[in-house]
């Protein structure tokens, strides 16, 4: 069986800064409140015409790709991890395989919100290990911003989310490399409404609730943004978290002061704090960047790897340990030299 390595990564995040203060025009929230509650200081938006999802993940992926030195014609496959699509079909997988000129090689669009990066992560390392791919492009990308509810009534979820992208070319590497140690993969679909968009979908479209000349009173609205249930998310969030990781250790016999960096799915800062509290890792082995990015679903652990690369904490043969909790509820982890 082959192994397959991280080889190159990078990231894009639009020029736009949101700084708290800018939403506390828009509703009834204060730098105070989402700093104390999320440690988020800004974000980024896009401009919601250039950088839609494909484009910010084909920027990403560009920068991997020349970080890998690796060209767009050696690249066999595309996993794009996103819950905001370009379109509502197709996925972005076959957008980037058009802008980046790769041949007609297979795109996956994986659908699995904050964890979908380690999802698509998995998939990728499976297809290596089994020798049908040799390089794989895996990205993460979102665009939340041209979907929340800036009003009273959506601060709850508008503040927490902002725009970006992430990848890695994962590729077969040679015979006694370690990479990828494994993933863990797990779902709990009893939990899918706590966190979620219903609506618009298949069997209530748009068109269907607005009809032409009707008026529809305040409480026959549909409310087309996300719903999160914050408290019961953070709940499950902070034991699922810790859960995986130590069944990612305990997995390849080894122990929490094994990690050189652990790079959370940044949900919380808060979540990653209590994290790193009870696990007893020292600051320095956790990596965290929401407050300038605030929490980009399936684009935050390649963003957040792809700063700590840059910072230089991310080593050749650091052992890195990713971990991600959210909508579906999904969760998932990954431990891997780097
Ligand atoms: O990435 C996927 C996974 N997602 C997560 O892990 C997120 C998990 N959840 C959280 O991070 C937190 O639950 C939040 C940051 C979303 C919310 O924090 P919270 O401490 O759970 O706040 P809450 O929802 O219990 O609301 C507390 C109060 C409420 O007011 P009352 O009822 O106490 O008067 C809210 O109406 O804060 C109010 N509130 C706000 N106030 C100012 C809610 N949103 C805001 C806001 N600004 N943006």
């Amino acid at each position: 069986m082959y192994k397959s390595k991280i080889v190159g990564v990078g990231h894009y995040v639009p020029p736009r800064v949101v700084t708290n203060h800018e939403l506390s025009q828009l509703m009834d929230t204060s730098d105070e409140w989402i700093t104390e509650r999320t440690g988020i200081k800004e974000r980024r938006f896009s401009d919601l015409k250039e950088d839609t999802t494909s484009v910010m993940g084909t920027k990403a992926a560009r920068l991997a790709l020349e970080r890998a030195g690796v060209s767009a014609d050696q690249v066999d496959f595309i996993i794009f991890a996103t819950l905001s699509p370009d379109f509502y079909f197709p996925g972005p997988g076959v957008l980037v395989q058009e802008a980046l000129g790769i041949s007609t090689v297979g795109a996956l669009d994986i659908r699995n919100q904050c964890s979908g990066f380690v999802y698509a992560l998995s998939v990728a390392d499976q297809y290596i290990k089994s020798g049908m791919y040799q390089n794989i492009l895996v990205i993460g990308s979102e665009l939340h911003s041209g979907g929340l509810d800036f009003t009273n009534r959506g601060r709850g979820v508008s503040v927490i989310f902002g725009d970006g992208a992430g990848a890695v070319l994962l590729q077969r590497a040679p015979e006694g490399s370690l990479g990828i140690l494994s993933t863990h993969l797990h779902s709990e679909g009893r939990h899918a409404r706590e966190l979620a968009l219903i609506e618009p979908n298949t069997s209530h479209w748009v068109h269907d609730i607005i009809k032409e000349g009707k008026v529809f009173a305040e409480d026959e609205l549909v409310d087309y943004h996300p719903y999160m249930n914050g408290n019961f998310v953070f709940k499950h969030a902070v034991t699922r978290f810790q859960e995986v990781i130590r069944e990612a250790l305990e997995a390849n016999k080894l122990s929490v002061e094994d990690i050189d960096l652990l790079i959370p799915h940044q949900a919380n800062l808060r979540i990653s704090q209590y994290i790193q509290a009870k696990m007893n890792l020292p600051e320095e082995k956790v990596f965290n960047n929401i407050m300038k990015y605030g929490n980009t679903t399936a684009a935050s652990i390649p963003i957040a790897l792809s700063e700590a690369w840059e910072q230089g904490r991310v080593r050749d043969g650091d052992l890195i340990c990713l971990a991600a909790f959210g909508s579906g509820f999904t969760w998932a982890s990954s431990l891997l030299y780097w």
